[in-house]
C-alpha cells in the first residue's frame, strides 16, 4: 500500500528570517507548489508538476489556489484558561485573582483537566495550530492530561506544571520542595517521548518565592535539554511590584537570572516594559521573547516594539496567550501584531507575519528542525488556507495586485473559516 500523498496548490516556504533581512528574499510563495508526505513527514517540496511525474503513486490532493503553509505554532498558552476566555473588566493582576486562579483550581480534577485539554486542542486544530506552548496549573494531573490528549493526536506540544508558592490562592500553591520534586517526575514521565517536550515553569516572580526560583533553576540545569517558560514585564503594575518583591534585583530580568533562569531556552512571554539592560541580556543569552499581541491588547497591557527587539538580534515568538489573549486564532494574532506595529510606525508585511506564527514560532521553541517549515524531513503539520474565505475576503482578494495581498487580507478579515485543513503528523485532522 501506498502511504505516500502528495498536496498540491500555493506552497509557503522559507530561505531566511524576514525580520533581519528584506521579506522577498527570505520568503517565497509557489503559485503551482506541491509537498509530498510519506507517513508523519515530509519527504519533498517543489513543483507541482515534477512531483507529480516523479511520484505518479502517490495519493494526490489538489488545494487549487489554497496556501499551504506549516501549521501555526503558538508559542505562549494557558489551556486551563481555555473556559474562561474573554472575561470582562479587569487588568493583569486582578484578573489572574478574579477569574484565572479559580478556573485553575478546577484542574485538582482529573477528568476535568482532561476534558478542557481534548477541547483546547479541538479547538485549536480547528484554527490551523499545530504546536503549542502551554502553561499547565499548579496540579501535576494538568500536565498528564494535556500531554495525552496531544500524544492520543500525534501532536508535539509543549507543558510543564505551573509553579506557585505565594501570592496565590490556598489551594494552587506548591513548595520550592514539591514544585522541584513534581516537575522532576513530570520530565522522567515525558521528557522526549514521543512528541512531548517538557518546559519548566514558574509563573512568574511574584507568585515565586526566590527559594522556589532558586529551586527550579537548579532542576533546569539538572536539564539543560527542557524549555524553560514565564512571563517577564508585561504591564507597568507588575513590574513595580516584582521591585519590592525582590529590592536586590537591578531588573525584572535579573530576578530570573540570579536564580538560573535565564538562558537560550528561556522563553519570556511578553516582555514589553523592558530597560535596555534587559534587552542587551536577552540579546546576549538568546533568550526567547514571546509576542502576545492580543493579550496585550485585551488586558491594556502595551503594545511590543517588536523590530526593536528584532534589530537588537532578540529571537522572537508569536502567541496568543488564550485565556488574557481574546481569540484562539493565530490568523487574529497576526493581525493585532501588525496593528501592534503601527503604533511604532513600522508596518509588518504578511511575509513577516506569517514567518513569526510558523518559523519564528518553532525557532523560539529551539523545534525548527522538526516543525514550522515546508521542507523534507519536517513534520507534515500543515495549515491550509483558503485566501478567499468570506464574500468580504474574497472581494478584496478580486483587487489584489499578487499573492501577498491576498494573504494580507486573510489575516486581518480571516478566522476558522479560512482555515480549509490542518494536517497533524501526516494526518488530515479537520477539513
Ligand atoms: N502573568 C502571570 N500569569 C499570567 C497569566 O495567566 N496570563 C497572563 N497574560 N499574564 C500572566
Ligand atoms: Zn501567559
Amino acid at each position: 500500500m501506498c502511504a505516500q500523498t502528495l498536496l498540491t496548490g500555493q506552497t509557503l516556504t522559507f530561505s531566511g528570517d524576514p525580520l533581519v533581512t528584506p521579506w522577498a528574499e527570505a520568503v517565497q510563495i509557489n503559485s503551482a507548489g506541491g509537498v509530498l508526505l510519506d507517513g508523519a513527514r515530509i519527504v519533498a517540496v517543489g513543483d507541482a508538476r515534477a512531483l507529480r511525474a516523479a511520484h505518479p503513486q502517490a495519493r494526490h490532493i489538489d488545494y487549487g489556489r489554497d496556501l499551504i503553509c506549516p501549521g501555526f505554532v503558538d508559542a505562549h498558552v494557558h489551556y486551563p484558561q481555555t473556559a474562561m476566555i474573554a472575561s470582562w473588566g479587569k487588568r493583569l493582576i486582578d484578573w489572574l485573582a478574579t477569574y484565572t486562579f479559580p478556573e485553575e483550581a478546577r484542574f485538582a480534577d482529573p477528568d476535568y483537566a482532561a476534558l478542557i485539554a481534548a477541547r483546547y486542542l479541538d479547538l485549536t486544530a480547528a484554527q490551523g495550530t499545530t504546536t503549542v506552548a502551554s502553561f499547565a496549573t499548579v496540579h501535576p494531573g494538568s500536565v498528564d492530561a494535556l500531554f495525552a490528549a496531544a500524544a492520543q493526536r500525534g501532536q508535539c506540544v509543549v507543558t510543564g506544571k505551573t509553579c506557585m508558592d505565594r501570592n496565590a490562592p490556598d489551594d494552587l500553591r506548591d513548595t520550592a520542595q514539591s514544585a522541584y520534586d513534581d516537575s522532576k517526575a513530570l520530565i522522567a514521565r515525558w521528557q522526549g517521548k514521543g512528541r512531548a517536550q517538557y518546559a519548566i515553569t514558574p509563573r512568574f516572580s511574584p507568585t515565586s518565592t526566590p527559594d522556589q526560583l532558586r529551586a527550579l533553576g537548579a532542576l533546569w540545569a539538572e536539564h539543560p535539554d527542557c524549555l524553560m517558560q514565564t512571563h517577564l514585564s508585561e504591564q507597568p503594575d507588575e513590574v513595580a511590584w516584582v521591585r519590592t518583591l525582590y529590592p536586590q534585583a537591578r531588573d525584572y530580568l535579573d530576578t530570573y537570572e540570579a536564580h538560573g533562569l535565564l538562558g537560550a531556552r528561556g522563553l519570556y512571554g511578553h516582555a514589553i516594559h523592558l530597560t535596555p539592560r534587559e534587552i542587551d541580556r536577552l540579546a546576549e543569552v538568546q533568550g526567547r521573547v514571546i509576542h502576545c499581541p492580543t493579550s496585550n491588547a485585551f488586558i491594556g497591557s502595551g503594545a511590543l516594539d517588536l523590530m526593536a527587539l528584532a534589530r537588537r538580534g532578540v529571537p522572537l515568538g508569536l502567541a496568543t496567550d488564550t485565556g488574557g489573549g481574546s481569540s484562539f486564532s493565530m490568523l487574529h494574532t497576526m493581525a493585532a501584531a501588525y496593528e501592534a506595529g503601527q503604533h511604532h510606525g513600522q508596518a509588518l508585511h504578511a511575509a513577516q507575519l506569517m514567518w513569526l506564527a510558523t518559523q519564528g514560532s518553532a525557532r523560539s521553541l529551539h523545534l525548527e528542525g522538526e516543525i514550522g517549515s515546508l521542507a523534507a524531513g519536517r513534520f507534515a503539520d500543515l495549515a491550509v488556507l483558503d485566501l478567499a474565505s468570506t464574500p468580504a475576503i474574497a472581494q478584496r482578494a478580486n483587487r489584489s495586485a499578487d499573492v501577498w495581498e491576498d494573504v494580507f487580507a486573510t489575516i486581518m478579515m480571516g478566522d476558522d473559516r479560512a482555515v480549509r485543513a490542518t494536517w497533524i503528523g501526516g494526518a488530515c485532522v479537520t477539513g
